[in-house]
């Protein structure tokens, strides 16, 4: 989950489903993102992100949405992004069941300072593309060997 869903959410998406066919799981995990904001609804992902992730052999798919409430009955995990993503997702919580699905990418990443946020590109150089794609690679690698360490997959 990120703001606009136009460029951390679908890089990181795009970046777990990458691992997840390599790994082979695909029959274990569907994935999905959506935004908090409902300004970038319908778009494609950003094309300065679609670029960066095809560089590294990554596809961006699918189009912008909104978070719903009924994701959390979706979805086990909640991802977000940010601390404002997260505070706006706890927001929208109806119980500790909900509350206890959501996390910070970076919080799966023990490298990361916890609490950390993956720091939005959208207004800043071209860099910040694959710094978010470095980031995401690395969350996302974490948060799928636990999910694997917790399945037995
Ligand atoms: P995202 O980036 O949350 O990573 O998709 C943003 C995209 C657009 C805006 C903010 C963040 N916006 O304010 O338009």
């Amino acid at each position: 989950m990120c703001l606009g869903n136009i460029c951390r959410s679908p890089t990181a998406e795009g970046v777990m489903q990458h691992l997840v066919e390599a790994a082979d799981l695909t029959q274990h995990i569907e994935l999905d993102s959506a935004g908090t904001g409902a300004y970038h609804v319908g778009e494609r992902p950003d094309r300065r992100s679609a670029a960066a992730a095809q560089r590294r052999g990554i596809e961006l798919r699918g189009r912008a949405r909104q978070f719903e409430v009924s994701d959390f009955d979706a979805f086990d995990h909640v991802v977000a992004m940010d601390q404002a993503n997260f505070v706006d997702l706890t927001r929208l919580c109806r119980s500790a069941a909900d509350r206890a699905k959501l996390s910070l990418l970076r919080d799966h990443d023990p490298e990361s300072p916890k609490g950390s946020d993956v720091p939005d590109p959208y207004y800043g150089g071209a860099g910040g593309f694959d710094e978010v794609l470095d980031i995401c690679e690395a969350g996302c690698r974490h948060l799928l060997a636990r999910l694997r360490q917790d399945h037995g997959w």
